[in-house]
């Protein structure tokens, strides 16, 4: 009897922590590797949310909580939905958990059965189709490209679905493409949906916040969605609380219970100090945090300028989060310094090796044209890494 699992050996490394390893490893040899390749704000929490958290310590918050989250921060999560998403939600509809990533595998397990699909539009962030066939799912990936800026068409979505289909898992704005879609695209896509009754929409909208467009839209708004949505956010990426783990469900009671019930066993609730941290952080003003959108944004600006000035590079105006997805199929075939590219997986470990920056291949986020950089990342870092890939092209 082998000693793992088919469940654990079917899955596959998540390509982001792997190009990570990789950089580390280089870098352990002497080489001054540009990380470009992880999801993380480079800043650090903002102190009234540490604050808070000292707060809590002293104050003696130390034991198991609430499964689904404390009452306070249900509230605070209630609220915030009610503020920034104009959703109304009850207590029992929220489940906190330890990071989105967690809110996100929770909901492949309470609804999928072996066999179900999911139609997830690629590219989707990396993480999604492995937590789907953990659950027994079916990913069924729907390609996009730059020419629609990444983004699904209701024909698209109509062509995906089948007597199987069970949901659609989609991230806006989008981790890799950064691409945002708006009410109108939004509901072109709830148009067909509603000709499918028994799909649910998880709607990952974690990067809310990282939004460059005037107006994030949810689709649980739609009243037609909104009893079979389940709205994700959580506050690792605009509070910039990546190690912090809280994640969050907005969503139908039964499936928010059951949520609920899978936790119980599974991890008895997220970090208590934690916990009351981003009770602070969603409480406060998102003008708190509106110096990091600055940023991002001021970066994009600046990685677009120089990207576009790299021949080869097939680049779109990615309007949230903090990553841009060039389309680099034009090097396929080409050789580089003796190298043969023939895939976006063969260029990104080019420019590992030979530009010394690290990104990661379109490849493990459905796309096998383009790779993602993100620009969580200080000026001077990107404006040196895109110098050392202009160099490593030429
Ligand atoms: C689209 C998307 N969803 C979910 C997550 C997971 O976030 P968390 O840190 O809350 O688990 C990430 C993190 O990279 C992400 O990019």
């Amino acid at each position: 009897m082998a000693l793992l699992s088919e469940r654990v050996l079917n899955m596959s490394t998540s390509a982001t922590l792997a190009m990570a390893a990789k950089a580390r490893e280089l870098k352990n040899e002497g080489k001054n590797i540009i990380g470009l390749s992880l999801g993380e704000p480079d800043f650090n929490t903002p102190d009234f949310i540490k604050e808070a958290a000292i707060q809590a310590i002293n104050d003696n918050y130390n034991s198991y909580t609430p499964v689904d989250g404390y009452a306070e921060l249900k509230d605070a999560i209630i609220q915030k939905f009610k503020r920034d998403n104009n959703l109304t939600y009850t207590p029992n509809q929220i489940v906190v958990s330890t990071g989105a990533k967690q809110s996100l595998a929770n909901v492949a397990m309470v609804l999928l059965n072996d066999g179900d699909e999911v139609i997830l539009p690629a590219p989707f962030w990396v993480s999604y189709s492995d937590i789907v066939k953990l659950a027994e799912g079916v990913p069924v990936e729907v390609s996009t490209s730059i020419e629609t800026d990444f983004k699904m068409t209701p024909e698209q979505l109509e062509a995906a679905i089948t007597p199987k289909t069970k949901m659609i898992w989609f991230s806006s704005p989008c981790n890799p493409s950064g691409s945002v879609y708006s009410e109108a695209e939004l509901r072109a896509l709830a148009a067909v949906l509603e000709k499918h009754p028994n799909i649910y929409v998880v709607s990952d909208e974690i990067y809310e916040h990282i939004n460059f467009t005037s107006e994030h839209f949810s689709i649980a708004r739609i009243p037609s969605m909104y009893d079979r949505t389940i709205t994700v956010n959580g506050v690792s990426k605009a509070f910039a609380m990546t190690g912090w783990r809280i994640g969050y469900i907005g969503g139908p009671e039964k499936i928010a219970r059951a949520c609920n019930k899978i936790q119980g066993q599974i991890t008895s609730g997220a970090n208590c100090i934690a916990q009351r941290a981003t009770i602070a952080a969603l409480e406060a003003s998102t003008d708190k945090i509106q110096y990091m959108i600055d940023e991002f944004l001021k970066r994009r600006d600046i990685v677009l300028e120089l990207l576009q000035e790299i021949e080869g590079f097939n680049v779109n105006v990615p309007e949230g989060a903090f990553y841009v997805f060039p389309d680099i199929s034009s090097f396929f075939g080409k050789t580089l310094r003796g190298k043969t590219i023939n895939n976006a997986t063969d260029f990104s470990t080019y420019l590992l090796e030979e530009a010394l920056v690290a990104t990661v291949t379109g490849e493990a986020f459905g796309n096998p044209n383009c790779i993602r950089i993100s620009y969580a990342a200080s000026e001077a870092e990107l404006r040196q890494a895109i110098q050392q890939i202009k160099e490593a092209l030429q």
